[in-house]
């Protein structure tokens, strides 16, 4: 098996992490007799300053060839939010011309990350929570206007594009404890009312296995960080699910640490950290990689089918951090902060660890 696999950095720390995650990603599939082929294209700020344009073609077309797509993080300080322009752009019309309407946020907590999170301990311990978030409709793409001093962004949602969201919500929640919390705004948008009734009728017609709950935006807001433990899959709209996963990312320890999947209706997706270019940390090779390497591992699951592998590289992650490699993101005070490349490393090695001799003699010498 054979498969192409297009790698997209980016800007800021965006090619720093992604090259560790298309390294690991290599090493956990080659463990599963998979080999993967890695073909590098533009996104975002660099795409704009190199052609002009966020989402040049040749990119596009590399991604529809492509079994999946790794991406890193578009934007920073150079493409101001008023250029006409700008990276972001980029990343959302590839999410839009793929078809990937639905996004993964999986959080939970490691351990050894529990002390970074500025919530209590006791309330980290076992947290396990999706967050389904759609990812082509919604304020995000409706129209947008400027008229001197008024400006507006249309919101609108159709019954099937919340239907197919919420459907692959209720798909994950059967196969995990079988909540599913509805996020919305129903005491105030007419969008809501919308996303709650459909909600409500996908769920009783056809997963009668899995128990709905209505949760207003503001409030889960607050939920999430009382009470993390009480969820466990959550779909919800573009930008409620946008802000949602910041704010969830305190419970993961730091928002290097959490990793996403963007999925159609085929087996294609575009896999990336759920965090942006963090110009501030941009060539200093300190950022947190495993966000990034945890979205390789979401890639073998959900593009290549191979759970094995998949597996087997977020316990290469989970290796990594119990041996106390982390970045200055999770370090803690007292505990000297690990590189980038270090954190990768020791990624690859529990990966290596884990390897048949037979693999071992095939890998390149520098990797050995
Ligand atoms: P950001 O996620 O880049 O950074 C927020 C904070 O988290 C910063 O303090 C940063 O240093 C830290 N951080 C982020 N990633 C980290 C990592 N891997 N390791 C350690 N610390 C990390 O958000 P921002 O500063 O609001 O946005 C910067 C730019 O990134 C903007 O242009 C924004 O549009 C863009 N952005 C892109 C994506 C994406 O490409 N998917 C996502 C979010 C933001
Ligand atoms: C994210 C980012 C993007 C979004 C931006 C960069 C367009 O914040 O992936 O969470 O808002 O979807
Ligand atoms: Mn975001």
């Amino acid at each position: 098996m054979r498969h192409l696999i297009a790698v997209l950095g980016g800007d800021g720390i965006g090619p720093e992490v992604t090259e560790l995650a298309a390294r690991t990603l290599v090493e956990a599939a080659a463990l599963h007799g998979v080999k993967i082929e890695l073909q590098e294209a533009l996104i975002g700020g660099c795409a704009i300053d190199q052609t002009g344009s966020p989402l040049p073609e040749e990119t596009l077309a590399l991604c529809r060839s492509a079994s999946a797509v790794l991406l890193g993080a578009v934007g920073g300080p150079q493409w101001p939010p008023e250029a006409r322009v700008r990276p972001e752009q980029g990343l959302l019309a590839l999410r839009r011309e793929l078809g990937l309407f639905a996004n993964l946020r999986p959080v939970t907590i490691h351990p050894m990350v529990v002390p970074s999170s500025p919530l209590r301990p006791e309330l980290l311990r076992g947290v396990d929570l999706l967050v389904v978030r759609e990812l082509t409709g919604g304020i995000y793409f409706g129209a947008k206007k400027r008229e001197g001093d008024r400006a507006e962004d249309v919101c609108s949602y159709t019954a099937a594009e919340i239907e197919r969201v919420v459907r692959a919500a209720a798909g994950y929640a059967r196969a995990r404890r079988r909540k599913l919390t509805s996020v919305d705004k129903a005491n105030v948008l007419e969008t809501s009312r919308l996303w709650r009734e459909v909600a409500t009728r996908v769920i009783e017609t056809d997963f009668p296995d899995v128990r709905l709950e209505h949760q207003l935006v503001d409030s889960c807001a607050m939920q999430l960080v009382r009470a993390p433990r009480s969820f466990d899959v959550i779909v919800t709209e573009n930008l409620f699910g946008d802000v949602l996963t910041d704010e969830a990312a305190v419970i993961g320890g730091s928002i290097g640490m959490l990793p996403s999947a963007s999925l159609g209706d085929g087996p294609r997706g575009l896999y990336e950290p759920i965090h942006g270019s963090a110009p501030g940390l941009a060539g200093r090779g300190v950022a947190n990689p495993y966000g990034a390497i945890l979205s390789a591992a979401m890639l073998l699951r959900h593009s290549l089918g191979l759970p094995g592998a998949a597996w087997a590289l977020e316990a290469a992650v989970s290796a990594a951090l119990e041996e106390g490699v982390l970045t200055e993101d999770v370090a803690g005070p007292g505990r000297h902060p690990a590189a980038t490349r270090e954190a990768g490393s020791a990624v690859l090695r529990a990966l290596r660890r884990a390897l048949p001799d037979r693999s071992r003699h095939e890998m390149p010498m520098e990797e050995r």
